[in-house]
């Protein structure tokens, strides 16, 4: 064997002794390598009442209240929509208040009243903001209306329990139910058919003010 072919076979033999040595070295010896067993995701029980019927469920903790009360409770009315916050499409009332119930966590509503849109009204015994929004043709496609009227009926108690808003002019001052206020506490409602105007005709129609042309509302006599 040459000097040269002598230098190549040394040269290949120590490359793979070296690769081979890597290779074990990459082998997680059976004393520290066990690997880990499959952890079942932690479960938490979770009581709440969702249109005046108590629910008790076991639940992984994991699980959104919007998931919760569609796949758990079987109620369909509330939609996913972005599943981020960002359409309102999953709006629910809390206690009253409105939530975007696919940025809540089920157990965190130990306790609570939900109200779904199954729990407004009855299709023989609509709420009124439902039959507003029937009347008006708040809706086309109607995918985000359950979520639309959830928020409208709480944007109407927001604003006669003086919760301020971005576009007063003075936020110690008591909102009035104006088509400005109502748009702009119901901008977190996407709709998209654009059934906008509409929608705050009905919501007008339930506050029982007049919606002026240009902004605000006027009040009825
Ligand atoms: S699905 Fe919750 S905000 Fe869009
Ligand atoms: S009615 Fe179609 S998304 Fe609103």
């Amino acid at each position: 064997m040459s000097e040269t072919a002598h230098f190549e076979v040394s040269r290949r033999a120590v490359l793979a002794g070296g690769a081979a040595s890597v290779g074990i070295s990459a082998i997680p010896s059976v004393a520290e390598g066990a690997a880990p067993m499959a952890q079942q995701p932690p479960s938490m029980a979770v009581t709440f009442k969702v249109n005046g019927k108590p629910q008790a469920l076991m639940l992984d903790t994991r699980t959104t209240l919007l998931d919760a009360l569609r796949d758990h409770i079987g109620l369909m009315g509330t939609k996913k929509g972005c599943d981020h916050g960002q359409c309102g499409a999953c709006t629910v009332l809390v206690g009253g208040t409105r939530i975007n119930s696919c940025l809540s966590l089920a157990v965190m509503h130990e306790g609570d009243e939900v109200t779904t849109i199954e729990g407004l009204g009855t299709p023989d015994g609509l709420h009124p903001m439902q039959a507003a929004f029937v009347k008006h043709d708040g809706f086309q496609c109607g995918y985000c209306t359950p979520g639309q009227i959830c928020s409208a009926v709480a944007v109407l108690d927001e604003i006669r329990a003086g919760v301020p808003s971005h576009v007063q002019a003075d936020v110690g001052s008591a909102p009035e139910i104006t088509a400005l206020e109502m748009r702009e506490r119901m901008s977190g409602n996407i709709c998209r058919c654009g059934a906008y105007s509409n929608i705050a005709e009905a919501m007008a129609e339930v506050a029982g003010v007049r919606i002026a042309e240009t902004h605000g509302a006027e009040v009825e006599a």
